[in-house]
């Protein structure tokens, strides 16, 4: 960091929040009725973008950046400003953008706020919300994850979870052919040992439910770190643990579960192929 006076991670995730809502704000708003036109694909032609996807996108920049001129930005849809605070913020405008397009309800503006500095980067404050039921999620590293009640804030604590043979794993897919052929194989060497598997749609929502019991366990392959960051993030502040390969979760695996899982899980994913 160019500064020696670390920011107050409370404060960022104020700012997430109040920014969050606003974006969120915007995508109900400008949805319109029935199937949302698509703008522009990206990875493969069914990684999509919309027109409200890059609304949201701007509308979390600008404001952010307003607010704290020196910090930096990476956002799914390309927005990217390079900053000297040391902190950047991660951003999926729409995290669960095929949801949006078909009206599922699963769809969430995602906000972490990262600092770089000599020990490393490290997430440091996350806000998620789902921006059709408008439930909230919010963590600050070392402080705690919350799920928010009106103004209320309820500390969040993953539940002690079942047996592996009774767990729900959270999974999702890459929009890339050939990666999601590999999940698929792996995705269907799981199951005989599980509960069962809900593709969700939003990987950001399915750490926040993993943080909360609606999940037991998650897995996936292929997710980019505005994906990962603010979820990832309430997920571990409620005692998930999260973890990538070969140390933290990256691009190439992300798979989570409660602390008296994760070592018979993680063990069933690498056996799976994933
Ligand atoms: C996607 C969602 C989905 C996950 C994909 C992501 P997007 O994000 O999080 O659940 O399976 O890997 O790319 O494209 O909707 O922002």
């Amino acid at each position: 960091m160019s500064s020696s006076v670390l920011p107050d991670r409370e404060q960022l995730l104020t700012l997430a929040h109040e920014v969050g809502l606003d974006a969120a704000a915007l995508v109900r708003r400008e949805r319109p009725e029935g199937r949302v036109a698509v703008a522009a694909t990206k990875s493969s032609p069914i990684d999509v973008v919309t027109e409200v996807d890059r609304a949201s996108e701007d509308l979390v920049r600008d404001r952010i950046l307003a607010a704290r001129p020196d910090d930096g930005f990476v956002g799914e849809e390309g927005a990217d400003v390079a900053g000297t605070s040391g902190v950047d913020w991660v951003v999926d405008p729409i995290d669960g953008t095929v949801n949006f397009v078909y009206g599922i309800p699963a769809y969430a503006v995602s906000i972490a706020a990262r600092v770089t500095d000599a020990t490393g980067e490290r997430v440091v404050a996350g806000f998620v919300v789902n921006i059709a039921s408008g439930e909230r999620w919010g963590a600050v590293l070392d402080g705690g994850a919350w799920r928010w009640d009106g103004d209320r804030r309820v500390p969040l604590r993953a539940p002690e979870p079942p047996p592996l043979s009774q767990a729900l794993v959270g999974t999702g897919f890459n929009y890339v052919r050939e990666v999601r052929e590999h999940q698929a194989a792996a995705a269907a060497r799981l199951l005989p040992h599980v509960r069962d598997i809900r593709r969700i749609g939003s990987a950001a929502l399915d750490l926040c439910a993993l943080a909360e019991g609606r999940l037991d366990a998650y897995v996936e392959q292929g997710l980019h770190p505005w994906d990962l960051a603010a979820g990832g993030l309430v997920a571990r502040e409620a005692g998930v643990l999260v973890e990538g390969l070969d140390g933290p979760p990256d691009l190439r695996l992300v798979m989570a579960a409660h602390p008296a899982l994760a070592g018979e899980y993680f063990d069933l994913v690498r056996t799976c192929g994933f």
